[in-house]
């Protein structure tokens, strides 16, 4: 029976460029729509950049462009990269498009309507030289708890401590500086929890992954509040009808956006907007997302459809982070790698396979290997795929007039019996298990010619019909293996198609044999990648980092003095030698260098240290001895434990400069 699917990928954010850890997402979803399309079913599978917001806002200003200038340009640039990864999108829009407006509007108002929205009056700190109200990310101060300088509004990056924005010391505008004050201003808000009932039920229907329904869970009984749906001018978005000055919040028509870019395909096409998002719709609707962001599509997103009348999706899928080589894509490491720097040196198709090999149901972050990377896509692509056809073809060629025999053979009816799996594979988003079970395949194929050697056969006869025989069972085989694989390779099927000399490689078609059938001249499907390319990839996204000028000093509590403290509490802080065995940066953090101390006969340490601007290059702090506290409470920051904390002075308000022992103490050294 022949479905008709919705699908959407979750809208990248119009304020930077596309990079591997997004095509995650974009590759897994577009998989998965060219299965069904395969399988001849309705999709139709739509995006749009995200274009709203107050990042897109400042950032415009500071190109000195408009922010209708900042997302075309952009907007441009992602379209450019997914289509040269391959991704199949049926329209691609933006949030900040005429249809968006509509559809924000009118869900806005049948939500007032329905008595869903309130407002309330809400404290915010505002930048009174800019004029604008500040969210966290905007602010920096000092951490109330550790007395850090230079930390963002929400927590610390050096404690570990989350706070208020209005808790923050010495707190200053990211955007002038200037000191920010606390400002009341009215807000508007969604009831979300006049939905709790509905979610609780929907959230449990098998519309999510178990993981994220018990996630979910934990908010629930945490109970549900009301979601601050209104941003104050200036804001780059709409606004809000019968409310001047007031703005919708990004993440308010931002899914609204999947709705937007459907009603644009509608218009280019014809389709029936109604027909896919009215509440009784028997269309199926599904949404691919990151792990990041379920909250916002499993909770806000069906409630505000449910409360305005329009259908819910169908299911939510969300999906891991990427990490390279184990850990948080880096740019220091050349690990926060932009699509448009691989497709620099590298074909889209290798990063399609690779992970398509490792993706699967769930929502476990999946590893980019590079090392990998290199050696699946070159074992199992060119080695045993390729090679199937590439060992029977010249065969074919020049003794048989590239005229395959027609066939029959156990191992074709196996190939054809194991695409039920390899579809529900596809179906359930198991690509991991799917592209096992073709690899399986292809290595029986190619036992199956390793057993037959033609090359043996074609010395004493080339012309022996035997060997038309095996080289058709391969090729037979390779037309099978490229329709199990058309989904993840789209180029590779479509050279397939005109070596094999056939319309397609549909789903339903991988029962058909070929038989007795012209084909054209082999020409190679793909070729080895190096493990250079990877490199010139990495050297690429490598950022270097500059000096940071020191902050200018300010007023900080370094200069007074602390209450005094008895020989007891001084003895009970275990002050160690430590060598620093490696000392690198940390994402998202640019104030600190993840270290790992030696403390000799006391073992190995991690620690975060607060450092960074003074060292540029990390590197050279490596054989270092420098001293440590090591029984300090091990805390959990966001980026792993930090066991303990090494000694550093500076003038406050920037440069930290590490302690170091004279020489002959020895790591593990207690000091006193
Ligand atoms: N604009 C919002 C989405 C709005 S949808 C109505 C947004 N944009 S994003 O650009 O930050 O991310 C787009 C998608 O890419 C999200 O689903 C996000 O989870 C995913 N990813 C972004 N970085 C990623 C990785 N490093 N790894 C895997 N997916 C990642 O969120
Ligand atoms: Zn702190």
């Amino acid at each position: 029976m022949s479905r008709r699917i919705l699908v959407t990928s979750a809208l990248p954010y119009a304020n930077g460029p596309i990079h591997l850890g997004h095509m995650v997402e974009y590759i897994q979803t577009d998989i998965w729509v060219r299965y069904q399309r395969s399988c001849g079913h309705e999709v139709h599978y739509v995006c749009a950049d995200d274009a709203h917001g107050t990042a897109i806002m400042l950032r415009a200003e500071q190109q000195g462009v408009t922010p209708e200038a900042l997302i075309a340009a952009v907007s441009a640039e992602h379209q450019r990269d997914f289509s040269d990864f391959f991704i199949t999108f049926d329209h691609y829009h933006s949030t900040h498009s005429e249809e968006n407006r509509h559809y924000s509007t009118l869900i806005y108002e049948r939500l007032k309507a329905a008595g869903h929205i309130s407002t309330r009056p809400v404290q915010q700190l505002f930048d009174p030289k800019k004029g604008l109200f500040l969210a966290d990310r905007f602010i920096k101060g000092q951490c109330p708890k550790c007395q850090d300088d230079d930390q963002y509004g929400d927590s610390c990056e050096r404690c570990g401590a989350t706070y208020a924005a209005t808790e923050l010391k010495n707190a200053h505008s990211t955007i002038s500086g200037a000191t920010p004050v606390l400002r009341e201003s009215e807000h508007y808000f969604f009831e979300l929890p006049h939905f709790a009932d509905m979610l609780a039920t929907w959230t449990r229907q098998g519309t999510l992954q178990a993981e994220v329904a018990n996630k979910l869970g934990e908010w629930f009984a945490s109970g549900l509040a009301a979601w601050d749906i209104s941003r104050d001018a200036p804001y780059f978005g709409f606004e809000i009808p019968g409310a001047s000055g007031k703005y919708f919040y990004v993440w308010l028509d931002a899914p609204i956006g999947y709705m937007a870019s459907f009603q644009a395909l509608c218009k280019a096409t014809g389709l029936d907007f109604d027909d896919w998002w009215r509440a009784d719709s028997d269309s199926e609707l599904y949404h691919f997302i990151g792990k990041d962001i379920v909250y916002f599509h499993a909770l806000f997103w069906p409630a505000m459809l449910e409360g305005a009348g329009f259908r819910k999706p169908s299911g939510v899928f969300a999906h891991g982070f990427l990490t390279v080589d184990g850990t948080k894509m880096s740019k220091s490491r050349g690990t926060f790698i932009k699509a448009r720097t691989y497709l620099e040196h590298l074909p889209a198709e290798p990063l399609r396979y690779y992970f398509a090999g490792k993706l699967n149901a769930g929502v476990e972050d999946i590893d980019l290997n590079l090392e990998d990377f290199v050696a699946r896509v070159n074992a199992d692509l060119v080695g045993k795929v390729v090679n199937i056809a590439s060992r029977c073809a010249g065969f074919i060629e020049r003794n048989f007039a590239n005229t395959l025999a027609a066939v029959a053979h156990p191992l074709l009816d196996a190939a054809v019996a194991a695409g039920d799996s390899i579809g529900q594979a596809y179906e359930k988003r198991e690509y991991a298990r799917a592209v096992r079970e073709i690899m399986a395949l292809a290595d029986q194929a190619n036992q199956y010619i390793d057993e037959h050697k033609p090359w043996t056969l074609a010395k004493k006869d080339a012309q022996d019909p035997k060997i038309a025989e095996v080289c058709s069972v391969g090729i037979e085989l390779f037309r099978q293996l490229m329709t199990y694989l058309a989904p993840i390779l789209p180029q590779m099927a479509a050279q397939a198609c005109a070596f094999l000399r056939i319309d397609d490689l549909h789903w339903p078609s991988r029962r058909r044999l070929l038989g007795q059938h012209v084909i054209a001249d082999f020409q190679p499907l793909m070729q080895r990648i190096e493990t250079q390319q990877i490199k010139a990839i990495t050297d690429a996204s490598r950022e270097t980092l500059t000096p940071v000028a020191p902050a200018a000093a300010a007023a900080t509590p370094d200069q007074a003095i602390l209450p005094t403290i008895g020989i007891d509490e001084f003895l009970a802080i275990d002050l160690r030698v430590a060598r620093i065995v490696s000392a690198t940066l940390v994402e998202g953090a640019d104030k600190l260098l993840c270290l790992q101390l030696d403390l000799g006969t006391a073992g190995m340490r991690q620690v975060f240290a607060g450092v960074r601007q003074a060292y540029p290059d990390p590197e050279a702090l490596v054989g270092r001895l420098t001293l440590m506290v090591a029984n300090l409470q091990p805390r959990k920051m966001k980026f792993g434990i930090s066991a303990g904390m090494v000694l550093a002075a500076g003038p406050g308000g920037g440069d930290l400069y590490l302690l170091s022992p004279d020489s002959g103490a020895q790591p593990g050294m207690r000091a006193r």
